[in-house]
């Protein structure tokens, strides 16, 4: 069995898409694979609560609790592992990673961030994007690799900015894609490491 272990910090939303379709699509069935567990570095993440209504392990690692990124991505790592991971899903997950972890799960760690990269890595993107001028904006899924939202493109969406657009109405729109693009990069992932 492959089993997915995803990282989150906030509501969840794309975790919870991963385990609808993994449901939907029977991803046990078609890729002998399951979401093992959630794990986040927030106590309060509403994602744990569904994924525990769920019946999917979860586990808290509070980065507050360590001095140093290194220690807090030693524990984070220890935490993964005990779900031996064939794919690690960061879904909103806002820590910076360090190399050593980045490397353990080289070719096996993809990450969503909604911009179209190369364009507006990092925070604000949707701000941004609007502040830019840009006609598009979109989403993008990729491997990670040691540079912040860097790393070979999964996948990606284009969704057109309209004239009155809060970074808010933005985000909700890229949103809506993210929740389905997600989970088809996970199941091609999938797909193509049988
Ligand atoms: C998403 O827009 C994701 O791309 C970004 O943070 C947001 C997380 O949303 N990195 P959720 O926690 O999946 O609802």
């Amino acid at each position: 069995m492959k089993n997915i272990v995803i990282l989150i910090s906030g509501g969840g939303s794309n975790m919870a898409a991963i385990v609808r379709a993994a449901e939907h699509e029977r991803w046990a069935a078609r890729f002998d694979a399951r979401v093992a567990a959630v794990i986040s570095n927030k106590a309060d993440a509403a994602g744990l609560a569904l994924a525990r209504e769920r019946g999917i392990a979860t586990a808290v690692v509070p980065h507050r609790d360590f001095a140093n990124r290194e220690d807090f991505d030693r524990a984070l790592a220890a935490a993964v592992d005990a779900h031996a991971p064939a794919l690690v899903v960061l879904a909103g997950f806002m820590r910076i990673l360090t190399p050593g972890f980045v490397g353990r799960y080289a070719g096996r760690l993809i990450n969503i961030h909604p911009s179209l990269l190369p364009a507006f890595p990092g925070l604000n993107t949707h701000q941004r994007a609007i502040d830019a001028g840009c006609k598009v904006a979109g989403l993008t899924v990729h491997q990670v690799t040691a540079e912040l939202d860097h790393g070979p493109i999964l996948a990606q969406a284009v969704v057109p900015v309209f004239a009155d657009d809060t970074a808010t109405s933005l985000a909700e729109r890229v949103l809506v894609h993210e929740h389905r693009v997600y989970p088809a990069a996970i199941a091609a992932w999938l797909g193509e490491t049988k």
